[in-house]
């Protein structure tokens, strides 16, 4: 069927027409979708009524292998029962809203640093697919940039000073930023991994910064010059000429390329209003892998 795609921002982010995900099965659509996000790195589809199973076989459908080493699944057992099925929300095992000092709220704070999903573990994410099952009445919304609109605009010197870096990526660097603390056996769960600050689309050959709140330092250079690299480089990312705001409705299914965009939540009052989302993320592996 052909894909109507309607653009959301002047650089990147489009609603994608009217169509139910759960019968995509065919790989003409599957491929048009592809081809969307090759475009427009963040797609968004309205009323998708998934149930956890259906969000799961259409994910994989979409791109393979699913990401399950979160560093959630280290701070708490899933309630969902499904690592890969990542519980984007503000409630607990019993369905009331978690307490203010509930230490897997505090975790779940670090959604709102600007990041990409995890960058700390190799393979990292690659999509990201994020349904909206309960929406405040109050904006709880999610920030989008386009890393390859920020990689083009880099000033001829930068782009060749970043050329063939690396950086290093790691959860519980990200969250203790925040003031979160990790006990030494989670710590153990969650070294972090090593990635090239630059990548490149193998199918449209575009070139984007990788960046993430995750990211502690730029491999062979000293901590402090690395680190002030990676904040320069993510002023200038997060520009708002490069932001697209998404404003959830329930049955939004919103995927983004990890590898091209970095997000983040913006605050609301999560303490009084319940909001709940389910996250799949699949992994960044070579297409022949996929099956
Ligand atoms: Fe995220």
């Amino acid at each position: 069927m052909a894909l109507g795609f309607g653009p959301l921002h002047p650089l990147f982010a489009a609603e994608v027409g009217a169509i139910d995900l759960r019968r995509v099965q065919d790989h003409a659509t599957l491929d048009a979708i592809r081809a969307g996000m090759d475009k427009y790195a963040v797609l968004v589809f309205r009323e998708q009524p998934f149930t956890d199973a259906e969000q799961l076989a259409f994910a994989q459908r979409f791109d393979g292998k699913l990401h399950s080493r979160t560093g959630a699944a280290v701070v708490g057992k899933n309630r969902l029962g499904n690592e890969a099925l990542t519980d984007i929300s503000n409630v607990d095992e019993t369905g009331a809203i978690m307490r203010a000092d509930d230490r897997r709220r505090a975790y779940g704070l670090g959604n709102r640093l600007w990041h990409t999903d995890a960058s700390f573990q190799d393979p990292p994410g690659r999509y990201s697919m994020l349904h909206a099952r309960v929406v405040p009445p109050v904006a709880a919304d999610t920030e989008f940039a386009d890393m390859r609109a920020a990689y083009d605009e880099l000033e001829p010197a930068i782009k060749a000073q970043v050329e063939g870096l690396r950086a290093h990526h790691s959860i519980a660097y990200s969250r203790r930023t925040l003031g979160f603390e990790w006990s030494a056996a989670e710590e153990e769960q969650l070294k972090g991994a090593v990635h090239p600050l630059v990548r490149t689309n193998p199918r449209t050959a575009r070139r984007s910064l990788y960046l993430a709140s995750h990211a502690s330092r730029i491999i062979d250079w000293p901590l402090p010059e690395g680190r002030l690299l990676l904040r320069d480089l993510t002023e200038h990312a997060t520009q708002p000429r490069f932001v697209y705001r998404h404003c959830w409705r329930v049955g939004d299914l919103v995927i983004w390329d990890n590898l091209a965009t970095m997000h983040r939540g913006r605050p609301f009052d999560d303490t009084k209003h319940r909001r709940e989302l389910r996250r799949v993320t699949t992994l960044d592996i070579p297409p022949a892998d996929l099956h």
